[in-house]
C-alpha cells in the first residue's frame, strides 16, 4: 500500500514536472540534448564543464589565471577579464570535444551570474548568452556559493538539511542548506576571507622566493611551509570575536598580526631584500593553527544554534565544507575532531572542487534542473550581481540566541 501511494506520487510529480519543463520549452523550437554545460567566470578562473542528466561528469576543462596573479601580486580585475575573455571560448570548445558532443546534446547552460568581480562574471554571463540564442538553448543562473556548498553532493550520499561552511578567497560564511535553492545565513566574515590572509601572508613573507612555493597559491604554499614547523607556539596569535556570541568572522587582526610578527623577526634578524626569516614555517603553523581555532569556534556555535532551533535533524547531523580553503588538511581535520565530538558526519568535495572550477556550476545547474527550477528562457533579463548574499539571514536570531561556547582543545 505504501509502495503503491509512494508510485503513484511519484508519477503524479513526474507528470507534473514533465507539464512544467513542456511549458518552460514550449518557446524552443529545437529543445533536446541530455547534459548540462556550466561556465565559471566569477573570478580568476575560466572553467567549463559538462555533467550528464543522470549526474556524470563527461568533461572538464580549467584555464587557471593563479600564475599571473602571482606575479602581479594579487588579481587585477582588467587584467583577469582580459584572460577570461581570450579562454571562454577554447575553455567551452575543449569541454565538448573531450566529451565528442556538440551544442546539440546540451539541454541548458549553466552560468555563475552572482557573487563575485563584476569585469570576471560578465565575460561568462555574455558567453552564455551567445551560446543560448545560437542554440536555442535555456540559461539556468547560478549563485557561485550556492554551487560551492553543493558540489559536495556530486560524489557523496548528502541529504538535505545540512550546515555548511564556506571558506575561500573571497567568503568565509556558516549557512544551513535546507535544498537547492533555500540557504539560511548563520554568520559570515565581517572583513576579509581565510584566503585572501593566506595569500597576503605569504606574499609578506616572501614564500615565493623559495622554488617549491613559487608555483602555488598562498594557501598551499602556508599549508606546505607549516608542515615543516618545529615550534609553532613560540608565535602567540589572538582567538578574533572570543567576546562576541554569534557566528560572525573576522580574519583582519589576525593578519595584521602576523604581519607585525614577521616585521619584529626581520628587524631582530636584520632581514633584508628576498630573504625570508629563519621561523617561516614555525609562523606558518601558528597562522593555521589560529584560522582553524576561529572556524571550529564558529562552527561549534553553529552546531549549537542548529540544535536550539531544530534546522538539522538530530539523527543525521552532517557538515560539509567547501571553497578554496577546504582544500587545507589542517583546517579540515580541525573541523572532523569538532564533528566527531558533536557527532556530525563531515564531508568536502574532491580537492579540485573545492576551488573554483566549471564542475560545481554545472553540478548546480543539473541539481536545478532536477527540480525544473531557474531554468530561464528570457535571457535578455539575465544580469550579473557581484555581490550577492547567501540565503535569507538568520545572522541576527544567532546574535539574539547569545549562545555561550567554550573553545574546545583541538587534538589533531
Ligand atoms: O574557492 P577559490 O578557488 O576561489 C574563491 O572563490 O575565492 O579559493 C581560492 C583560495 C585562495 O585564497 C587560496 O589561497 C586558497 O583558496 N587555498 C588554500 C589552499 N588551497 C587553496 N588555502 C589553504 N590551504 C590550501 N591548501
Ligand atoms: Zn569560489
Amino acid at each position: 500500500m505504501m509502495n503503491y501511494t509512494r508510485s503513484l506520487f511519484n508519477c503524479v510529480t513526474q507528470k507534473f514536472i514533465q507539464q512544467r519543463k513542456i511549458k518552460i520549452f514550449n518557446n524552443h523550437r529545437n529543445y533536446s540534448g541530455s547534459a548540462i554545460l556550466g561556465i565559471e567566470t566569477s573570478c580568476d578562473d575560466t572553467g567549463c564543464a559538462i555533467v550528464s542528466h543522470d549526474g556524470k561528469l563527461l568533461s572538464e576543462s580549467l584555464h587557471s589565471q593563479n600564475l599571473m596573479h602571482l606575479r602581479n601580486g594579487g588579481i587585477i580585475p582588467d587584467v583577469a577579464q582580459d584572460l577570461h575573455k581570450k579562454y571562454i571560448e577554447p575553455t567551452v570548445n575543449d569541454t565538448l570535444q573531450k566529451a565528442k558532443l556538440t551544442m546539440q546534446d546540451i539541454s541548458a547552460i549553466a552560468v555563475t551570474l552572482r557573487p563575485g568581480l563584476a569585469l570576471s562574471l560578465v565575460v561568462g554571463m555574455k558567453y552564455a548568452k551567445y551560446l543560448s540564442r545560437l542554440h536555442k538553448k535555456p540559461i539556468i543562473p547560478i549563485h557561485h556559493m550556492e554551487a560551492h556548498a553543493l558540489a559536495a553532493r556530486m560524489h557523496h550520499n548528502i541529504s538535505f538539511p545540512f550546515l555548511v561552511s564556506l571558506i575561500s578567497g573571497g567568503h568565509c560564511l556558516l549557512a544551513v542548506a535546507q535544498d537547492v535553492n533555500h540557504f539560511q545565513l548563520l554568520g559570515q566574515s565581517m572583513d576579509i576571507a581565510p584566503g585572501e590572509v593566506f595569500d597576503k601572508v605569504a606574499r609578506r613573507m616572501k614564500l615565493r622566493n623559495i622554488a617549491e612555493y613559487s608555483k602555488i597559491c598562498g594557501g598551499q604554499a602556508i599549508e606546505l611551509a607549516a608542515s615543516k614547523a618545529t615550534n609553532p607556539h613560540v608565535f602567540k596569535l589572538p582567538l578574533a570575536r572570543a567576546e562576541y556570541r554569534d557566528c560572525n568572522f573576522n580574519f583582519n587582526g589576525l593578519k595584521t598580526s602576523v604581519i607585525y610578527q614577521l616585521h619584529r623577526k626581520e628587524q631582530d634578524h636584520n632581514i633584508v631584500a628576498d630573504k625570508l626569516i629563519l621561523e617561516v614555517n614555525d609562523l606558518c603553523a601558528a597562522l593555521l593553527m589560529a584560522v582553524s581555532r576561529h572556524l571550529v569556534h564558529r562552527t561549534q556555535r553553529a552546531m549549537e544554534f542548529c540544535e536550539q532551533n531544530n534546522l538539522i535533524p538530530k539523527d543525521n547531523k552532517q557538515l560539509v565544507v567547501s571553497g578554496g580553503v577546504a582544500c587545507n588538511n589542517y583546517i579540515f581535520n580541525a573541523l572532523t575532531y569538532l564533528c566527531g565530538e558533536s557527532d556530525y558526519k563531515i564531508y568536502r568535495p574532491l580537492p579540485k572542487l573545492c576551488t573554483d572550477n566549471g564542475v560545481m556550476i554545472a553540478w548546480n545547474g543539473l541539481e536545478k534542473w532536477r527540480r525544473s527550477i531557474d531554468i530561464t528562457t528570457d535571457i535578455s533579463k539575465l544580469d550579473i550581481q557581484a555581490a550577492s548574499p547567501l540565503g535569507e539571514s538568520l545572522i541576527n536570531e544567532v546574535v539574539n540566541a547569545k549562545i555561550p561556547t567554550k573553545l574546545m582543545k583541538i587534538k589533531i
